[in-house]
């Protein structure tokens, strides 16, 4: 009977640890992981419930939520901020903390002071844009015992050296280039690979040459995870729609649709009605002497 009782207790998923997610590879065997940002609790909630396997507070927060036209306006403040929001949910998933621009640029000892206030605030890993010109700040992060996710391709933070959100890897001696960065920074002790922007040759040349994992935004499907900015999963981010995103949903419309109802309620007396309202006990009224006042007094 107890065994019973045991075997019917509904499973609870545990976080995933740096180490499963190294071993994730899909040549082996693995599921595909999946990842998606979030920078509040509300959405680590919605996408803890959803069973993402890691929750990414990314610098993207700076265009996505706070307005600005890149990520690079993005501190280690804001991002700490945001790092707290998601962790105070507690989500069953593993927290990515996005080293923002200029917080992994100056020296190794500035780096893991950096992130190391990412880790404070409730990520468990940092992620850092860059190949292996940021290995020194790599072996550092790593003696310091904090997991690093290497981000490679395009990466937003090379916006101006970019000229643009330009896809990377296109020609055969930069899709090259691209594979030795990646083998670089697995061997400087990442633990997984975040590729964006390549073209799906180039994701599938770098996934075939590392054992971590790469995980993929526009980079094709041969990654062994994929990455999506939770407001274009849901369809709230309506101002550009890159190729490589598919929306499950239509929040924008949703919500201007539900806010235009509240203030029409509002606005034609339909809201707020005795269902949001806190009614008055009949002693309150009669001591208010609202009994008996007029036709609509009861
Ligand atoms: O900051 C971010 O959200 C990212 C995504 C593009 C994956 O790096």
């Amino acid at each position: 009977m107890a065994e019973a009782n045991k075997a019917d207790k509904p499973k609870t998923r545990s976080v995933i640890t740096v180490p499963q997610i190294r071993a994730s590879k899909v040549r082996n065997g693995s599921e595909p992981l999946v990842m998606v940002t979030a920078y509040d609790a509300p959405s680590a909630r919605v996408a803890s419930e959803a069973g993402v396997d890691l929750i990414l507070v990314g610098d993207s927060v700076g265009m996505v939520v706070l307005g600005h036209k890149t990520t690079m306006e993005v501190t280690v403040d804001e991002m700490v901020h945001h790092i707290k929001a998601v962790a105070r949910a507690r989500p069953k998933a593993h927290i990515v903390g996005d080293l923002p621009w200029m917080s992994f640029h100056l020296s190794p000892i500035d780096t893991v002071t950096n992130a190391a206030k990412l880790i404070r605030a409730g990520a468990t890993s940092v992620k850092m844009e860059g190949g292996r010109k940021r290995l020194p700040m790599l072996k550092a992060l790593i003696d310091a015992e904090i997991p690093v996710m290497c981000h490679l391709g395009l990466t937003p933070q090379s916006y101006n050296v970019m000229g643009g959100f330009k896809i990377q890897g296109r020609e055969a001696e930069a899709a090259n280039l691209l594979v030795g960065e990646a083998k670089a920074m697995e061997a400087g002790g990442a633990y997984s690979i975040l590729l964006e922007g390549v073209p799906d040759v180039v994701g599938k040349m770098v996934t075939e040459a590392v054992s971590v994992p790469t995980i993929g935004i526009g980079a094709g499907s041969a990654c062994d995870g994929q990455v999506l900015v939770y407001h274009d999963v849901i369809g709230l981010e309506n101002r550009f729609k890159p190729r490589f995103v598919r929306s499950y949903g239509t929040a924008y419309d949703d919500q201007v649709r539900q806010i235009a109802q509240f203030t029409s309620d509002v606005r034609t007396g339909n809201f707020p009605g005795p269902d949001e309202s806190y009614l008055a006990k009949d002693e309150l009224k009669e001591a208010l002497g609202l009994y008996g006042s007029g036709p609509d007094s009861q």
